[in-house]
């Protein structure tokens, strides 16, 4: 089933209104438009505010303790704008990725970028291409501006399928959005196979390549597409302080891009949308290989609950390097959503191919042991 619901129009429901949220169809409301499934829409009017989220994809062991330090003693420059704070944090991320800082933009997290990428190619309307399902946010919210979203389904490994991607390119085709690895399916392409593509498509067209969960690999499988930006081609790399960081709070993101569109895309973002906090957190995470470690070593304990729950039901699932995972449901969604829900748990039902999935993210071990009880007895 083609997702036909969004947040924009639960919005709009009578739920949202009694609970005094949005009264009118507002620019706001059309802009914090996000996908949603059929299930999640019929559910949200009766959500209970359950306490375990295994929903947005957070790291439940962050910030880590030099992040924590980091805010603590910057908050006695709380009063003072970040403008010194912003550029030197430009030029550690440059330094990082081994480019100027005119190759770095910074926003309030990755979702910020998107959004700003979204209006700087989908201003003028035209197509923006994408695998699917993936993370949705860029080419929802093109279509504000009239922008159409081609999409792709994913491979029978619910891999994002390259060849078919590069074919589904039209005339009019602004961007191309890929995201390795893939959000909701949790699956990586081969970085040949990315980097290819990445080097044929953007000589017609800029390709922005979302690595937001690129750090949940090991260090050596770390290949990102900013060798390609060193390179000078069209590609546009996303990275987020909300993941592996555990920052998801604080709102921190950076792209990595020639200055040609960094520009582009910096036109439309907000004025000043940095703080002292998010700085300073940022800039103590970076390179934290300890945490990171650490953090990497306990989601995959976490995950294989899941998976070897998953396996023995033999329920398939694309195979995650991520903190979450991606499988059918093998019930209708809106029933997993609120009875998980009444039991305590969040989680995310999408629709794909004509049918519902479930979208689980990774918490600690011991919230998984959870999961996995709760959701046998759920859908038996
Ligand atoms: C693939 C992907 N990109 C971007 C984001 C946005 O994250 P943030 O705005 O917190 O950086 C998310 C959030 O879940 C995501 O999954």
């Amino acid at each position: 089933m083609e997702t036909k619901f969004s947040r924009r129009d639960w919005f709009k429901s009578t739920a949202a209104l009694s609970a005094g949220m949005i009264a009118s169809a507002s620019l706001f409301d059309q802009l914090i438009a996000a996908p949603m499934s059929r299930a999640e829409f019929n559910f949200l009017s009766s959500a209970n505010g359950a306490k375990i989220r295994l929903g947005s994809n957070e790291n439940p062991y962050g910030p880590s303790a030099k992040a924590r330090e980091a805010v603590v003693q910057i908050l006695s420059e709380g009063n003072r704008y970040p403008f010194e704070a912003i550029k030197e944090l430009k030029l550690v991320l440059a330094a990082k990725e081994g480019v100027t800082p005119d190759h770095i933009h910074v926003g309030a997290g990755s979702g910020d970028l998107l959004c700003q990428a979204a209006t700087a190619f989908g201003i003028e309307g035209g197509r923006i291409a994408s695998g699917f399902p993936t993370f949705p946010l860029m080419m929802e919210y093109a279509r504000v501006f009239n922008a159409t979203w081609d999409k792709v389904d994913m491979n029978e490994k619910l891999e994002y399928n390259y060849d078919e991607l590069a074919s589904a390119l039209k005339n009019d085709t602004k961007l191309v959005f890929i995201c390795n690895p893939n959000n909701p399916t949790g699956t990586l392409v081969d970085w040949n196979k990315v980097k290819s593509f990445c080097e044929e498509v953007s000589k017609k067209v800029p390709v922005y390549s979302d690595e937001a969960y690129l750090e949940f690999l090991e260090p050596s499988q770390q290949i990102s597409m900013v060798e390609l930006v060193k390179k000078d081609r069209n590609v546009i790399v996303s990275r987020t302080f909300s993941k592996i960081y555990g920052l998801a709070g604080l709102r921190i993101g950076y792209l990595v891009a020639k200055p040609e569109l960094i520009n582009k895309v910096a036109k439309y973002g907000g004025d000043f949308p940095y703080s002292q906090t998010a700085i300073a957190a940022a800039k103590a995470s970076l390179g934290d290989e300890s945490f990171m470690s650490m953090v990497r070593t306990k989601n995959a304990a976490a995950r294989k609950v899941l998976t070897d729950y998953l396996d023995q039901h033999k329920i398939v699932y694309g195979k995650s390097l991520t903190n979450f995972v991606f499988f059918p449901a093998h019930k209708d969604g809106k029933t997993i959503l609120s009875k998980m829900s009444e039991r305590g748990y969040i989680m995310r039902i999408w629709d794909y191919q004509n049918k519902e999935w479930c979208r689980v993210s990774i918490g600690t071990e011991d919230e998984m042991k959870g999961f996995v009880k709760t959701f046998a007895e759920v859908i038996s």
